[in-house]
């Protein structure tokens, strides 16, 4: 069991969603620090609690990654949340928003990964954690060019963790389902809050799960995959079709 008390967080995309959810209960676990970084701070929420610092990063820019991995050397737990969601299929999908969420999702993350490889090194044991989404398991045609990114993070996290697992640093996947959050806007599914996913996500961090499902939607979803990967596949065939 891994404990996040007294632990340094850097938390991407903290400004709204499932980001800003995990800074609060980073809070709620006792971290001494946490980086809540997000792209324009003047959207950043007030946290009222003087262990959150707040930095600027988009996580397609270098140059900000450089200056932040210099601001937060003694980060001990990252977490490579954010993430963009565009609609379209293969076939239809505007080609700049498939390249956008592959610049995002896949190439943002992978170039946080690099950049902070070091600071986890320096400072391990330590934790990092990606945020994919049960579509990399199996794609939703919908939204295609997400599906793809996302299965490309999850194959990158699976390799970063064989890579860097005599190091002393945990890689964790996190895969949900849905979640309430701006993401879904206009989605009439019963999903859960991002406070009460993102102290799912926490907990099981703490108790050392690699590869997490933090709601009931995506864990009905994975026990499908698990079952058969074609299970899951019927099940977005309907969901494309009955759209
Ligand atoms: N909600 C779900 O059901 C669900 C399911 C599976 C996986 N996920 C994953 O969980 C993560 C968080 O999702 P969410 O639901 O909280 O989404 P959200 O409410 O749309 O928030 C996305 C966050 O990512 C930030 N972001 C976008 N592009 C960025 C960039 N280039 N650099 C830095 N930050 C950037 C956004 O910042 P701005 O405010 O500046 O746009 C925002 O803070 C994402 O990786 C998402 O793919 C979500």
């Amino acid at each position: 069991m891994q404990t996040l008390k007294n632990k340094v967080v850097l938390i991407t995309g903290a400004n709204r969603g499932i980001g800003k959810s995990l800074v609060k209960a980073s809070l709620q676990k006792g971290a001494s620090k946490i980086y809540a970084t997000c792209r324009d701070l003047g959207k950043m929420p007030n946290f009222e609690d003087n262990r959150v610092i707040t930095l600027e990063l988009d996580i397609t820019n270098e140059h900000q990654i450089t200056k932040v991995v210099k601001q937060a050397s003694d980060m001990q737990v990252l977490i490579n949340n954010a993430g963009v969601l565009n609609p379209g299929t293969i076939l239809d999908g505007e080609i700049s928003t498939i390249k956008k969420d592959m610049d995002v999702n896949y190439y943002g993350t992978l170039n946080m990964m690099r950049a902070f490889a070091s600071t986890l090194d320096q400072n391990s044991p330590s934790t990092l954690v990606n945020l994919t989404s049960i579509v990399a398991y199996s794609p939703l045609p919908s939204i295609a060019g997400y599906s793809a990114s996302k299965a490309a993070l999850l194959s990158a996290t699976y390799s970063v963790r064989i890579e860097l697992a005599k190091r002393g640093i945990m890689v964790h996947a996190v895969n949900p389902g849905a979640i309430d959050t701006d993401m879904n806007k206009g989605s009439d599914w019963d999903m859960p809050s991002p406070d009460s996913v993102a102290k799912t996500i926490l907990d099981k961090v703490e108790n050392e799960e690699l590869d997490i499902i933090p709601e009931d939607i995506g864990l009905e979803m994975f026990n499908a995959w698990k079952e058969n990967p074609k299970n899951l596949a019927k099940m977005f065939h309907k969901i494309y079709h009955e759209e």
